[in-house]
């Protein structure tokens, strides 16, 4: 058992008590000698229910404004913990312990909080930066293989908008080998620094920090089409891992993009991820869902952020409905 209590002790004088929200998934595996409350992971659990069994474990415990929130877990436990402690009593501090790569490099950065709501995904939320994120890639070998190929995908997305050695550098990385080792540790440090560059630079999405929404369009409408049938759901890194691809054909096509990246891209998802196996495919629908991006800023237009080459992305470019089709097309049947 992982007792992960001595990594909080540097908070104990600062707060009047610690309170832990950890994944359920890591009962067996982490614990603490603070009043912990259980939450599930999984996107299909990022719902308003389970924020407020947050606020009701805070309530219960008296926590007040000196309190600080610990989450433990993937995505989903970090992204409510920190909407509850943001709302909580106007708002309280807190800190991330990612467990799962996706969350390590992507979810408990950069302040973005909240659940989903009205089937769109992240629809109610607020901006509160945690005041610590600690990682500990110790928690990456109990990771289910689907869930290191989930934060692969995000990594894969810092490569292309930002860095087209570490993009080289991940394509040489073995995939198969244990994930808890030195150069898994140096390429999650790489894809922090990427993304915290572009957070401090437009940490409330104005422009810039769009970037990190690439493949993610697309990617967002897969997932939440399939968020509803367990026994074919993409979970968030295989979706942004399709995105990726169908985007990149969409910047081959509009930007001159070179066709080598979508390949590449391809062959990865032949290797490892497999085809989208879903009940998703239908474009009308998938279409519909990306009318409801937060990036566009009307009701006919769909945006996207575009790559013109390897770390030289694009921010809100409206792409027309039929390329959208087509890359869909491609992506379905290549
Ligand atoms: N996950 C994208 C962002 O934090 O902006």
């Amino acid at each position: 058992m992982f007792n992960f209590s001595p990594i909080l002790a540097k908070f104990v004088g600062s707060y009047d008590q610690i309170l832990v929200i950890l994944s359920q998934s890591l009962a067996s595996i982490g614990c603490c000698d603070y009043p912990t409350l259980s939450l599930p992971d999984g996107e299909e659990n990022k719902h308003l229910e389970q924020v407020e069994k947050i606020w009701d474990f805070l309530l219960a415990h008296n926590a007040t404004r000196k309190s600080l929130l610990v989450n433990v877990g993937g995505g989903t436990v970090t992204d409510l913990g920190g909407f509850a402690a943001a709302t909580y009593k106007r708002g309280i501090s807190y800190v991330n312990i990612p467990t799962t790569l996706l969350a390590m490099v992507d979810a408990s950065w950069g302040g973005k909080t909240g659940f989903d709501y009205g089937q769109l995904k992240n629809s109610i939320g607020v901006f509160h930066a945690p005041v610590d994120t600690i990682i500990d890639t110790r928690w990456l070998s109990s990771l289910p293989a689907k869930e290191r190929l989930s934060g692969y995908a995000e990594m894969l997305k810092h490569g292309l908008i930002a860095d087209k050695s570490y993009w080289e550098q991940l394509l040489s990385y073995d995939l198969h080998q244990e994930p808890d080792n030195k150069e898994m540790q140096q390429l999650i440090e790489r894809s922090i620094g990427i993304k915290q560059l572009i957070v401090s630079q437009d940490p409330k999405e104005n422009g810039l920090r769009q970037v990190l929404n690439f493949g993610h369009t697309i990617g967002h409408a897969l997932e939440l089409s399939t968020i509803h049938y367990p026994l074919s759901t993409i979970n968030h890194g295989h979706a942004v891992l399709y995105g990726l691809i169908a985007e990149c054909y969409i910047s081959h096509a509009l930007l001159g993009l070179d066709k080598e990246v979508v390949t590449r891209l391809v062959h990865l998802m032949n290797e490892y991820y497999g085809k989208p196996q879903c009940d998703c495919k239908q474009a009308d629908r998938l279409i519909e869902r990306m009318h409801q991006d937060k990036k566009n800023t009307n009701h006919t237009d769909i945006r996207f952020t575009l790559l013109r080459a390897i770390g030289q992305p694009v921010w809100g470019q409206v792409v027309d409905e039929h390329l959208i089709r087509e890359s869909l097309d491609y992506l379905f049947s290549v």
